[in-house]
């Protein structure tokens, strides 16, 4: 009896406990027209004509977004230097530590590229961006923080990266007759999107002037299922939306 009344007092402890974890409801990918952000920002990169992450959000029902949450955490910098494990920590067999480090330097490797390819540091150019990776670092810090319980680095940027790749944003459009170069109303944007989101996404203009900014699609904390996006409210409802060439 006392036991049970044990185990199940940890039980709850446990659950409620897990319920603080995440401390957010659902992830918004928020992805960036570059058109946009290059006509609004001084770019250093040749302008991909096709939508780039900006970030991967956090977000749980109240007035602002989450942000900063875990303010001790550090980013580690992507790169291809496990070789110095292997050298410094020849304590298990070497042949293992061997296939360890080639194996991390390949993931590595990997997440680094794929990276720069969807998730373009846009204001500096590549070798920096590669190097100093400071919209990673900056994403990471304040978004990455509040997903902390659930994933680190590694994952939060995985996931990422498989959320973007469910969507083709720019075909969805063009399948739509939005293209480009011309002006559409934000019903006719949000409705192409939700054809394939099935969910409210958020389209976001740039501030001040009404171009095409960015999307963000939301989902599920686990990534699974989509949900409806908080609504940023910054485009003009009434007049059109110019998607940038
Ligand atoms: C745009 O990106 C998507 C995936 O992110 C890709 O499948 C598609 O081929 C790209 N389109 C162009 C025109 O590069």
């Amino acid at each position: 009896m006392f036991k049970s009344l044990l185990t199940s007092t940890l039980f709850i402890v446990l659950f409620s406990l897990s319920s603080t974890y995440g401390d957010f409801d659902k992830l918004q990918l928020v992805l960036t027209w570059p058109p946009s952000f290059c006509h609004a920002n001084n770019c250093q990169r040749i302008v991909p004509k096709n939508f780039t992450i900006h970030g991967l959000w956090p977000d749980k029902e109240g007035p602002q977004l989450l942000k900063y949450c875990k303010p001790k955490l550090t980013y580690n910098y992507f790169s291809v230097s496990s070789f110095i494990i292997f050298f410094r920590t020849g304590s298990f067999s070497v042949l293992f530590n061997l296939l360890k480090s080639l194996f991390l330097n390949f993931l590595q490797d990997k997440m680094l590229n794929d990276l720069d390819k969807h998730w373009i540091q846009l204001k500096i150019d590549q070798a920096s961006a590669r190097k100093d990776q400071p919209a990673w670092k900056y994403q990471y810090l304040k978004h990455g923080s509040c997903c902390q319980k659930i994933y680190n680095q590694n994952t939060y940027f995985s996931l990422a990266l498989r959320l973007k790749d469910r969507f083709d944003l720019l075909r969805t459009l063009q399948i739509h007759r939005i293209v480009p170069g011309s002006s559409y109303t934000f019903e006719e944007i949000f409705d192409a999107v939700k054809t394939v989101t099935q969910m409210d996404p958020d389209i976001k203009c740039t501030e001040g002037a009404p171009n095409l900014y960015e999307i963000g699609i939301c989902f599920t904390p686990n990534g699974d299922s989509l949900v409806r996006c908080r609504q940023s409210e910054t485009c003009d409802k009434t007049g059109k939306i110019f998607f940038r060439p």
